[in-house]
């Protein structure tokens, strides 16, 4: 297993069976903690790809997967079989389910939830505060909660605190601005709705439940 030039700071543990590529950075501490004085989990069987870093305080299932150079901030929870594309950001904060796939490109910002099963497709951008730098941005900060097995199109711009529902399909280069039902598809910006998932024939094959 290749760790050349891998940093890896103490009170990090990684599971068995783990491959951590070069250039990886493990356990590097926010800003306010010292070295070693959060603890990182990762679980067994991570591919952790390199040039990634993830940051100190992160609790992460098995099977966790990363592609070249994403970033993971502080004091996250990720469940098993989680797999986050090259050159995502995931900010602190966030709660990730399990099986999430999140592709190439995509930036997730404090306190936005993903459940179980969920697609986050390439250059997904969450946004976490609805006026940006105003008086209380940092006090309100909102992301957006996506309900299991909910899918996001590539390019698409979720406002702050919207809610997908649960198997709903979110289209390309779509803006939601405001919760999307279970099951619906939406398009546009703003997007609305224009069918139920169930009328895509192509799903009818799929774990859509
Ligand atoms: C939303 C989506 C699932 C709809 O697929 P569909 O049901 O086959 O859509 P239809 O072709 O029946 O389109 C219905 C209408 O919505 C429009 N539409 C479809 N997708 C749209 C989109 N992403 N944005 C804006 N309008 C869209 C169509 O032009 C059509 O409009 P019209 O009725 O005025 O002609 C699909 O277009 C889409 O965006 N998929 C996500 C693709 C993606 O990002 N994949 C990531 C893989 S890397």
């Amino acid at each position: 297993m290749p760790k050349l030039d891998a940093l890896i700071f103490e009170n990090v543990t990684v599971g068995e069976d783990s491959r951590i590529e070069a250039w990886v950075i493990l356990g590097e501490p926010p800003r306010g903690y010292a070295a070693g004085e959060l603890s990182t989990v990762i679980g067994r069987q991570a591919v952790i790809r390199s040039h990634s870093v993830i940051y100190a305080g992160n609790q992460i299932g098995d099977r966790f997967q990363t592609g070249h150079g994403v970033m993971v901030r502080e004091l996250n929870e990720i469940g098993d079989d989680v797999s986050i594309g090259t050159h995502s950001i995931i900010e602190h904060h966030v709660k990730i389910g399990q099986r999430v796939r999140i592709h190439s490109n995509v930036f997730i910002p404090e306190y936005s939830v993903i459940e179980d099963e969920a697609w986050i497709g390439p250059n997904v951008v969450f946004t976490n505060a609805l006026y940006p730098l105003s008086r209380d941005a940092k006090k309100t900060l909102t992301g957006p909660h996506i309900l299991a097995g909910a899918k996001i199109g590539a390019n698409a711009t979720l406002l702050p605190g919207v809610i997908v529902g649960k198997n709903a399909l979110i289209g390309a280069g779509a803006v939601v601005v405001e919760h999307v039902p279970a099951g619906k598809v939406v398009v546009g910006n703003p997007a609305r709705v224009i069918k139920d998932v169930s009328e895509i024939e192509a799903y009818q094959l799929s774990t859509l439940a």
